[in-house]
Order: structure tokens, then C-alpha cells, then sequence
């Protein structure tokens, strides 16, 4: 018998304070993100979103509880380079290429030169940069860098995308398109994704669960399940439709329920 399908990620008790400033960034974090699956995080600037996802990274050490990746530490994982991740920042190496930076994680994994052209003409003919194969990161606009970190995440089809506001920078339709591609990939290849996100319909559109932080200290206030409109979309309207919008409703009183809280201590969800 076949063992069962780890989680993508296993998050328990997690909690993270700074001791710069003694700033208690996340508080007893509880998630689970299932084996191809897409959660959104979703909530208002500095609740902690990147940092929960630099940990789930281990580019930062939690304080408090556990956090299981594909079912190993979080540490091994990254050893093992078993997902790719799209920052905030493109995060780009200025003296490589554009191509050549999409074939750095290949690279890394002794990938032959042959296959890693192949793959980075592909990534870069879906990210639409065909053209700028050659070119430094230098000579590119931002959402362009982006487009670039976006195809260098995937280079390698990992089981689990970690990705902080990788669209922030792109034009509406290049997003839409974007988005497209991001959930044709998961989709193709199993991938599950964990993805920030400032975008209430962006979230919605792309995710099965929306996952809602509430500030200081950034802790999970509430799920919402949104059942993934993108994933199941056949026709491109479905952005315009009267689900959709409930759905987006919902995450936005999810999100409004905190501030009300906080407010005037009524919930006017
Ligand atoms: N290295 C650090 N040292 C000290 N405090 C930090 C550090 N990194 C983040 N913080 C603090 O942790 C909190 C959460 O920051 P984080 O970057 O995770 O927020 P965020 O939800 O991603 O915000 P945004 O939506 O603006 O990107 C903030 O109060 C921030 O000041
Ligand atoms: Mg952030």
C-alpha cells in the first residue's frame, strides 16, 4: 500500500516575534495546505503575510510551533529545493541573463545546458519575454523582473509555489493572463500554491481556500472557501459573474469583520 500524499504544508502553533522592536509578528498560526492545492493569504499590511511565508521558506526560523513541508522540515525542503518561490522583490542576479536566470534552479540541480534552453524558451514564451532571452534584468521594466522571477519559480515544476504578491507589478491584462498561465501550471503539474496577495478578486479567482490575517499580532481570523472559480472556469466571464461577486463579497466582509471588531465592537457581517 502506498503511503498517503504529505500535506504541501503543515503549519502547528506557529508563532514569530522580532526581537527588534519586540514586534509579535504571527500568533498561533494553524494551517494546512493540501497536495496540489491553492489557499490565498490575504490581510491588511503588515499582519505578517511574508513572514509567514519566509518561514514556511525557512528563510526565517519560527519562534513557536512546527512547520512541515511536503512532509519533511522545513529546513530539508529548502536543502532539497523542493518548491519555487516569487517574491515581493523579482530578486533577480543582475549579471546573468534573463534566460539564464530562469535556468539558474536547473543549473543548480546539474540539469544539462541543452534541456534548460528548452525550458527557459518555454517559460519565457509563456511569460511573453521570447524576445529578452538575452538581456540583463537591468535593461527590463519591474513587471517585466517579475515576469522573470515568475517564470524562474516554475523552472523546475516543484509540488509547492510560495509566492508574495508576484502580480503586484504587472498591468490588469498581463495579470489576468498571468493568472491564467499560474493556475494552467498548478493545474498541469499537481503543483500545490500558497499565495499573498493585497487583491480581494485576485484571491477569490484564483484560490480554493482564502485564508484571512487579522493585524498585530497577524493571526488567522477566518477562512473562506471560495472553490476555486479559476481552476474550474471554463468560459473567461466568469470574473463578471453574480457568484463570483458573492464570493468576493464574502472575503470582503471576512476581512471587514476585523476592523468593525476593532472599530465600533459590533460585527456587521
Ligand atoms: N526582519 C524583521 N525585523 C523586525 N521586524 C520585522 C522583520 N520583518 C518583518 N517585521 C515586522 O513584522 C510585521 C509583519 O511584516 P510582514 O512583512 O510579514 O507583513 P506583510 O503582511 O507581508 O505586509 P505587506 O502587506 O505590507 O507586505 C511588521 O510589523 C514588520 O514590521
Ligand atoms: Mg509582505
Amino acid at each position: 500500500m502506498s503511503s498517503p500524499t504529505p500535506p504541501a504544508v503543515a503549519l502547528s502553533a506557529v508563532g514569530k516575534t522580532f526581537t527588534a522592536g519586540a514586534v509579535t509578528a504571527l500568533t498561533d498560526i494553524e494551517l494546512t495546505v493540501a497536495a496540489g492545492e491553492f489557499v490565498s493569504l490575504i490581510g491588511p499590511s503588515g499582519c505578517g503575510k511574508s513572514t509567514l511565508l519566509r518561514i514556511i521558506a525557512d528563510l526565517e526560523q519560527p519562534s513557536t510551533g512546527s512547520v512541515l513541508v511536503g512532509g519533511k522540515t522545513a529546513r530539508q525542503a529548502r536543502l532539497d529545493q523542493d518548491y519555487g518561490i516569487a517574491f515581493q522583490q523579482a530578486g533577480l542576479l543582475d549579471w546573468r541573463t534573463v534566460a539564464a536566470n530562469v535556468e539558474l534552479p536547473l543549473e543548480l540541480h546539474g540539469v544539462d545546458k541543452k534541456t534548460r534552453r528548452a525550458r527557459s524558451a518555454e517559460l519565457l514564451k509563456m511569460a511573453g519575454l521570447t524576445d529578452f532571452a538575452n538581456r540583463y534584468p537591468a535593461e527590463l521594466s519591474g513587471g517585466m523582473q517579475q515576469r522573470v522571477a515568475i517564470a524562474r519559480a516554475l523552472a523546475r515544476t516543484p509540488g509547492l509555489l510560495l509566492m508574495d504578491e508576484p502580480f503586484g507589478a504587472l498591468d490588469e491584462m498581463t495579470r489576468e493572463h498571468m493568472q491564467g498561465e499560474l493556475l494552467r501550471i498548478a493545474r498541469e503539474t499537481g503543483a500545490a500554491v500558497v499565495f499573498v496577495t493585497h487583491s480581494i478578486p485576485e484571491a477569490v479567482y484564483l484560490s480554493d481556500r482564502v485564508v484571512v490575517l487579522s493585524a498585530r499580532p497577524g493571526r488567522i481570523s477566518d477562512i473562506v472557501s471560495t472553490g476555486g472559480w479559476g481552476r474550474s472556469a471554463t468560459d473567461t466571464d466568469v470574473r463578471s459573474s453574480t457568484e463570483f461577486f458573492a464570493s468576493v463579497a464574502a472575503v470582503r466582509a471576512a476581512l471587514r469583520g476585523d476592523e468593525v471588531a476593532t472599530v465600533g465592537g459590533r460585527d456587521l457581517r
